[in-house]
């Protein structure tokens, strides 16, 4: 199914070069900042004659995740990634007993300084003895490149091919350890070996984190039969393709595809070890799926993955991508696996793939949603929640099948709870919004503020993140000292006010790990909005304040709209129930805000809401009168406006 296309990404033309002051300042921090992430490897950087650039595009696609909270980790880990570069990803391996039996194995590979391939090479010999395809291995008969007894010759094939290019990295005699501890049982022993192996950066990079297990076989019960011709289009160690293998009986129907060379050598091991008694090459290829595969016409019954999520592009891949999916203008990766995807389903297969939930809602992923109602049946949407153990957002299943004129219904499950809905109403949403929270009249309540006229945050506004110190205990304090200042917590923001101040700070902005520029701080006026919260709420500042990660800063650009106006749509009660019901969301991205409308009203009007706010700030009991007010200039029936006032209260 593969052709031999070969992709050049060498040759580069770009325009936009930044320097390290001009990144800085596109993304909002300091020079400092900047040099940490790229130390962490977070921040795409190219040299020429010794000195460093970065691209524009990168920079812009970096910015652009933060404020979506899509690189939360950045912010949250970048320390102790540092410190600690191994993990161990329990998602994947739950028992405790098996966990520990990794422990002595990843500290052998540190402390004596192996470079992941020869360390897997070696582990994968061991689990072929276990699986007694290898018999009585040892180090000093592999230098000497004495022949191994192989029960399989398939294997013995891959193990030949793979040996030449592990010798340059060297083994050494010693490491003998490595064919024979004892190996966790584990269906992808390999695969989280090499899972925990992987630096956390190079892993966030290429967005491979590996499925759960439970997820996997839930997805291969629902759909896989044993005469499936079935695909994981970026396999990864072949997690999927394991799972698959329960039930298809001929290994010759698994197909599974991925760039990751070490990952697809121990898919293919896999899947050969699975299928130990039948003589096969695997239909596993190491391939770039997006670019190395053209004009296939393969089909399958199931496609079944957990994509990358925010992989990098470079700027001629890009260019690439423009034009074979021209549909797709977010670059987001998972969406262009989508797309690719549904060119190899068959007429009556199911794509099945785990996605973050920002897919359903956020604005940049409407690009995808409209390719996904014009073109395929939504058969089921489900509510995993988080699921990664170092990955924030919460997760869905998102299962498709080809269009159907009858049965056009979604199956629904959150929580608990399982119901149907109609996927028709979503094509006439606004940036084509999967509300799967809204009923029919939630829907027609949204529709009709959405028709107020309106303009958006959109490219209309400044963003700045909180300050992350690095270490709050050596930074903050809770009492107020000598050229210290409040710095405010998202805790501390309340509708248009800030709570008294229970920390305290001596602004030094080149020792923190984050900062924005200090002009964003200070300001003359701008809004502070807590970023992990079900509700939005904005406080108003125009006292130059401080605020930490966990409290963002907004401020409006756009003349004559006046910056208290835009605080009181959005603590309004009107503005929580679209939040609630379009997004249903913890955390409160830029994206979100972004999207909700600011209504092109009477100077008259807002001279009304801007006293009622001044009046709100002194006393909270105002904001009643301020929020009936609002809900009033929209045009709502009172049934409607009851409603808005009952689901938020
Ligand atoms: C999230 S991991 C998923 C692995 C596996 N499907 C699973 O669920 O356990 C994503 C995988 O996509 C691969 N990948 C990313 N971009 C790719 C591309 N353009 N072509 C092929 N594979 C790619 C990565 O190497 C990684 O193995």
């Amino acid at each position: 199914m593969v052709s031999n296309i070969h992709t050049d990404f060498t040759a580069n033309n770009h325009k936009d070069i930044l320097n390290i002051e001009n990144t800085a300042e596109l993304l909002g921090i300091s020079t400092a900042t900047v040099r940490n992430w790229v130390k962490c490897g977070y921040l795409p950087t190219h040299s020429k004659n010794n000195k460093r650039f970065f691209y524009r595009r990168d920079i812009e696609q970096t910015k652009s995740k933060l404020l979506n909270g899509e690189l939360e980790k950045l912010n949250q880990r970048a320390n102790k990634i540092k410190a600690r570069k191994i993990f161990i990803p329990e998602e994947y391996i739950k028992n405790q007993i098996q966990i520990d039996k990794l422990h002595p194995i990843i500290n052998f590979i540190q402390i004596n300084n192996i470079e992941i391939e020869p360390a897997l090479f070696l582990l994968s010999l061991n689990f072929l003895k276990t699986e007694k395809i290898f018999l009585n291995i040892n180090t000093q008969d592999l230098l000497k490149k004495k022949k191994l007894i192989c029960t399989n010759k398939q294997i013995q094939k891959e193990i030949n091919s793979w040996f030449p290019e592990i010798k340059k990295a060297g083994i050494k005699k010693h490491f003998s350890f490595l064919l024979d501890c004892e190996l966790p049982e584990h269906r992808d022993v390999l695969g989280i070996l090499y899972q925990s192996l992987l630096f956390e950066g190079k892993k966030s990079q290429s967005g491979s984190y590996y499925t759960p297990i439970n997820i996997v076989d839930n997805i291969i019960k629902d759909y896989v039969k044993k005469d499936s011709k079935v695909l994981d289009p970026c396999c990864g160690t072949g997690q999927f393709l394991l799972a698959f293998s329960d039930i298809v009986e001929d290994p010759l129907n698994i197909y599974g595809i991925d760039y990751d060379k070490i990952a697809v050598r121990i898919a293919r091991l896999n899947i050969l070890t699975k299928f130990k008694s039948k003589n096969f090459i695997p239909n596993i290829f190491c391939k770039n799926t997006l670019f190395d595969i053209e004009n296939d016409d393969s089909k399958f019954d199931v496609i079944a993955t957990n994509p990358p999520w925010g992989a990098h592009f470079s700027k001629v891949e890009i260019k690439k991508l423009k034009t074979i999916h021209p549909q797709i203008t977010s670059f987001e990766s998972f969406s262009y696996f989508l797309k690719k995807s549904l060119n190899w389903l068959s007429r009556s297969g199911t794509i099945s793939f785990i996605l973050p939930e920002s897919i359903l809602n956020v604005q940049i992923h409407k690009d995808i949603r409209e390719v996904i109602l014009k073109t395929t049946q939504v058969k089921k949407i489900i509510y995993l929640n988080r699921v990664f153990k170092n990955v924030f957002t919460p997760v869905i299943r998102l299962d498709l099948g080809m269009q159907n004129k009858k049965t056009k219904q979604t199956t629904i499950y959150n929580a608990n709870k399982k119901y149907k809905l109609q996927q028709i109403k979503w094509m006439s949403n606004h940036d084509f919004i999967f509300n799967i929270h809204t009923n029919k009249f939630d829907s027609q309540i949204i529709n009709k503020i959405y028709q107020t006229k309106h303009i958006t945050l959109k490219n209309k506004a400044s963003w700045a993140l909180g300050i992350v110190t690095g270490n709050n205990k050596k930074f903050i304090t809770s009492n107020n000292k000598k050229d210290f200042e409040p710095i405010y917590k998202g805790k501390d923001v309340k509708r248009f006010i800030l709570d008294k101040p229970s920390s305290y700070i001596q602004f030094q902005p080149e020792k923190f790990q984050q900062v924005a520029p200090e002009e964003k701080y200070r300001i003359k006026e701008k809004l502070i909005y807590k970023f992990i919260s079900k509700n939005l709420t904005f406080a108003y500042d125009d006292r130059k304040r401080l605020t930490l990660n966990s409290a963002n800063i907004l401020i409006p650009e756009i003349p004559n709209y006046p910056i208290k106006v835009i605080a009181a749509l959005f603590n309004s009660s009107v503005y929580q129930f679209i939040f609630q019901k379009n997004f249903s969301s913890i955390k409160v991205l830029r994206s979100h805000i972004e999207d909700l409308p600011l209504p092109l009203w009477k100077k008259s009007t807002f001279s009304k809401i801007i006293k009622l706010v001044d009046k709100t700030i002194q006393n909270q009991v105002y904001f009643q009168e301020l929020d009936n007010y609002i809900i009033s200039k929209f045009l709502l029936s009172q049934k409607e406006k009851t409603h808005i006032k009952k689901i938020t209260k």
